[in-house]
């Protein structure tokens, strides 16, 4: 997570260790590149890969948000799969610099950052004196208002890969060495049910974020610019009060979930590891796991009878890739 109330100024970084993917939530990011310059609000993302230099300055003086690092491969477009050729974030959205230069002498310092350490460089000149540019290897914007949501229309409920605006693949199915998934507003129509993201418990590590608005199953408990994060296998879900709503007769009705909420998250199947500054924060929230400790069964059938023989063992019909 980043905070900054200054320019860069005549400094720059680039990142030798891998991709960084920014998520602006307050404050708007000017950011200069050897390919040229990308303005970036809350509600948009950009990308800017391994090695490519860069300065940000800040646009009315304050700036946060979130940044997620890949250390190996690129964030691509997931497989769109039965979906089809468009859907999600479609490929003509994505916007990449045209070229920038200047050529002026100046002192100027290059920051490096290489396996976890940052080193400085001088030099006398800008680094932005590329005149033009070709090629596919280049920084890149996203609105995220342009993606295009798909969702169940009749019943059941998606897995959150369904909102999935960039990947990272690993080598193995079903796993990501990072996703970039949104929660954007959207209609919910599904019949019997649940339609809260369901209580689950996966391999996948999620760091949440909140951009704006509330989102819809952390009731008072998720603030723009905050963040969650559930280990691999450490179940989790709606708190106590989003679910008792959920269940109620009149969240089976169609409704439209905040138009002014947009919520993301990265996953992986990496374990993510907290910074001695992240655990000794004074905003961490040590009580969080209270949000479900009201949770009760409204279990109302017959207990079960002991199963017969032939019920101890049956196909196993679905897939494991879940
Ligand atoms: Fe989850």
């Amino acid at each position: 997570m980043y905070a900054a109330s200054a320019d860069m100024g005549d400094s720059c970084l680039a990142n030798a260790d891998g991709d960084f993917l920014i998520v602006p939530q307050l404050g708007t990011l000017c950011i200069t590149t050897e390919f040229g310059k990308l303005r970036v609000a809350p509600g948009e993302i950009t990308v800017i890969q391994r090695g490519m230099r860069f300065s940000v300055d800040v646009e009315g003086g304050r700036a946060r948000g979130y940044v997620l690092e890949v250390f190996a491969g690129h964030f691509v477009l997931p497989d769109l799969g039965p979906i089809g050729a468009n859907g999600l974030a479609n490929p003509r959205d994505f916007q990449t610099p045209v070229a920038w230069f200047e050529d002026r002498q100046c002192h100027y310092t290059v920051i490096t950052k290489f396996e976890g350490q940052l080193f400085s460089a001088d030099q006398n000149f800008s680094p932005y004196n590329v005149v033009a540019w070709h090629g596919n290897y280049a920084p890149y914007k996203y609105d995220l208002s342009r993606f295009c949501p798909m969702n169940a229309v009749a019943f059941d409920h998606p897995d959150p890969s369904i909102f999935t605006v960039l990947t990272c693949p690993s080598a193995i199915p079903g796993t990501a060495v990072a996703d970039f998934v949104i929660f954007p507003p959207r209609w919910t129509v599904a019949e019997h049910t649940f339609k809260p993201p369901y209580f689950h418990r996966n391999i996948m590590s999620e760091f949440m974020g909140l951009i704006r608005g509330e989102y819809d199953a952390k009731a008072g408990g998720f603030k723009p610019g905050g963040s969650s994060l559930h280990m691999c296998m450490t179940p989790h879900g709606p708190d106590t009060i989003s679910y008792e709503k959920a269940i109620l007769p009149v969240a089976e009705e169609p409704a439209h979930l905040p138009r002014d909420t947009l919520a993301f998250m990265f996953e992986t199947y990496y374990t993510p590891r907290l910074t001695a500054q992240a655990l000794g924060s004074s905003s961490m929230e040590r009580g969080y796991y209270q949000c479900w400790s009201g949770l009760k069964s409204h279990f109302t059938g017959s207990k079960s009878p002991a199963p017969s023989q032939a019920e101890e063992a049956r196909p196993l019909a679905e897939s494991a890739a879940a």
